[in-house]
């Protein structure tokens, strides 16, 4: 392995070509919500219909945040001398022009691509938004799947993140948490858009009978059964399933070199269930939305344990960015080839 193709990783910026999640629609309210996605500042907010839009989030007056101003039905007041702007970035209002003064004619922010799209907002933050889609989750609005949301956030590079979640050897630092054990990988394939790993793995679960739930509260009725563990980097997302059970999302926004948050989905699989199937569709809405955040607790306590590592990792390779780690885990020189060549177009 050549060095000198290593540690640069943590210094390589994304491809901005791709559509980011910078929010969930829960997140975005009746207020303007600051968020930031590679180093970009962005303003969130609602117009009157409901409809999401992403602004810089820059007042071009004297530079402050447009994020502590107000909605005023469809465009952003800016709270210092309340100039308005449209959702297309335009200022529309300055209240206090004088008689023979104009609006400024160039006076605009940028407005960002915007789609609010399975329960999140994707902010897409290059150029031709037409040429890609968000990745597709069609579980969350599928009626057999419950759902639990973690917000994953990590003083680190986004690099440490995608390798930590797709090298399934490290289930060691979760310990009993972790619904599977002994990962082995058997084979990976690899293209200019993703990296795949194929992993056999031993599960806890098996959720194919009703009563089989209290699986998931009671240790003792869990038995270790061989399932395929399936990661993907779908690059700037990954996706990994579990046997026919558990299908898990990420989806990332790189804040800086330093810095990534992203949201991890986890779906639990009801499809077994056929009676359910048979119910009522409002009585089936209801039980997904009862159960959703179910797996919140467990999900968030290995989150933790992540970003704990994922720091320590950032923080090593700040302190000493020639020192190099010794891997054995193929897939993450996949990952690592993969994220070079999607910086290529932005660097
Ligand atoms: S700084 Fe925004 S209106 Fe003056
Ligand atoms: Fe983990």
């Amino acid at each position: 392995m050549n060095q000198s193709n290593i540690n640069p990783i943590r210094q390589l910026g994304i491809n901005l070509n791709h559509w980011y999640v910078v929010a969930t629609s829960k997140e975005v309210k009746n207020q303007p919500l600051g968020v930031q996605l590679w180093n970009q500042n962005i303003v969130l907010f609602r117009d009157s219909l409901g409809t999401v839009h992403a602004l810089e989030n820059r007042c071009p007056h004297r530079h402050v945040k447009l994020s502590h101003g107000k909605i005023i039905e469809n465009n952003l007041e800016c709270t210092y001398h309340g100039w308005q702007f449209n959702c297309q970035g335009e200022c529309v209002t300055v209240p206090y022009l004088e008689k023979d003064q104009k609006l400024p004619k160039n006076c605009k922010i940028k407005a960002y691509p915007v789609q609010e799209k399975q329960g999140f907002i994707w902010v897409f933050p290059g150029d031709n938004p037409d040429l890609i889609q968000p990745l597709a989750i069609p579980e969350w609005d599928d009626l057999n799947y419950i759902a639990t949301v973690s917000v994953i956030h990590c003083q680190g590079h986004f690099s440490f993140l995608i390798e930590n979640l797709m090298d399934m050897y490290h289930g060691h630092l979760h310990q009993d948490w972790q619904a599977w054990t002994d990962a082995m990988l058997d084979k990976i394939e690899a293209d200019e858009n993703r990296v795949d790993a194929y992993y056999l793995a031993q599960s806890y679960y098996k959720i194919d009978k009703i009563w089989s739930i209290s699986q998931l509260f009671f240790p003792a009725l869990r038995k270790l059964h061989p399932e395929p563990l399936t990661v993907s980097y779908i690059y700037p997302h990954w996706v990994s399933t579990l046997g026919e059970y558990f299908k898990i999302y990420c989806l990332f926004c790189p804040i800086s070199l330093t810095e990534t948050r992203a949201y991890l989905i986890h779906f639990t699989s009801l499809n077994a269930f056929w009676r359910l199937h048979k119910l009522p569709i409002k009585f089936r809405k209801f039980v997904k939305d009862l159960c959703f955040g179910s797996a919140q607790q467990l999900l968030d306590g290995l989150v933790k344990q992540d970003v704990l590592m994922i720091k320590q990792e950032q923080q090593a390779y700040l302190q000493h960015p020639q020192c190099q780690g010794y891997e054995f885990n193929r897939t993450i020189r996949s990952v690592q080839r993969l994220i070079q060549r999607q910086a290529e177009p932005s660097t």
